[in-house]
């Protein structure tokens, strides 16, 4: 099943499932930006909108961009803000409809996982940031998809479906990011309150134009 067909089934409920990870991405968005303001926002891959709604709060305005649409009807029911506007799109499709140079922070939360080859989305990313804009980060941690962990549901019937994933590590992204022209300021790893004793759930990393 292609991956954009797997989240138009996830959709439904995303929101609901138990994933530790979302949550923790959520909870480390508004520690990071929360207390923000911008003027453009990118988000990238923005699913059923989870932290669409805080960066509507901080930003004039969000672009939010995802293939799926099933994804998309669940994120444009949740946030109804005026100054957000989602865009279906495949972001492998190069360039996306956004100015150059005319945002202040990019984010990519939990997506880069299923983009074979990021580079390019990276210097896109870089092509849309203002000077001193931010391009955010934030991924399953490789050292959990080392051990087997990867994007995945509870279908309704019970069967767990797992969504076609890419192990980046994280030279990968930090070389991206530099490829890319960026600098990067900020590297952080992530732990779940639920994750004693384990490696990191999360990692992210800020690149500055
Ligand atoms: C795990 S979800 C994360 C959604 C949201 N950012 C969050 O943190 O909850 C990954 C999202 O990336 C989207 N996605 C994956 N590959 C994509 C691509 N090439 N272009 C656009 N969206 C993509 C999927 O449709 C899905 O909504």
């Amino acid at each position: 099943m292609s991956i954009e067909s797997s989240y138009d089934r996830w959709s439904a409920i995303y929101d609901t499932n138990r994933n530790r990870t979302r949550d923790l991405d959520a909870q480390v968005m508004r520690t990071r930006f929360g207390s923000s303001r911008f003027h453009r926002v990118l988000e990238l891959g923005c699913g059923t909108g989870k932290n669409t709604g805080m960066l509507s709060e901080v930003a004039r305005s969000v672009q939010a961009f995802d293939f799926s649409e099933g994804m998309l009807t669940q994120a444009r029911t949740r946030v109804r803000s005026a100054n957000v506007v989602f865009h279906r799109r495949d972001l492998s499709n190069i360039p996306w409809p956004v100015e150059t140079a005319s945002a202040e922070l990019a984010t990519f939360n939990l997506i880069l996982e299923h983009i074979e080859s990021p580079n390019p989305l990276f210097a896109e990313a870089a092509r849309c940031l203002a000077p001193g804009g931010v391009l955010h980060v934030s991924e399953l941690h490789p050292f959990r998809q080392y051990e087997g962990t990867q994007a995945r549901f509870e279908d309704a019937e019970g069967n767990e479906v797992k969504v076609a994933a890419f192990t980046h590590h994280v030279s990968e992204f930090v070389e991206a990011g530099q490829r890319a022209g960026m600098r990067l300021v900020q590297l952080k790893e992530w732990w779940h309150k639920e994750d004693a004793g384990r490696p990191p759930r999360l990692l992210t990393l800020d690149f500055v134009k």
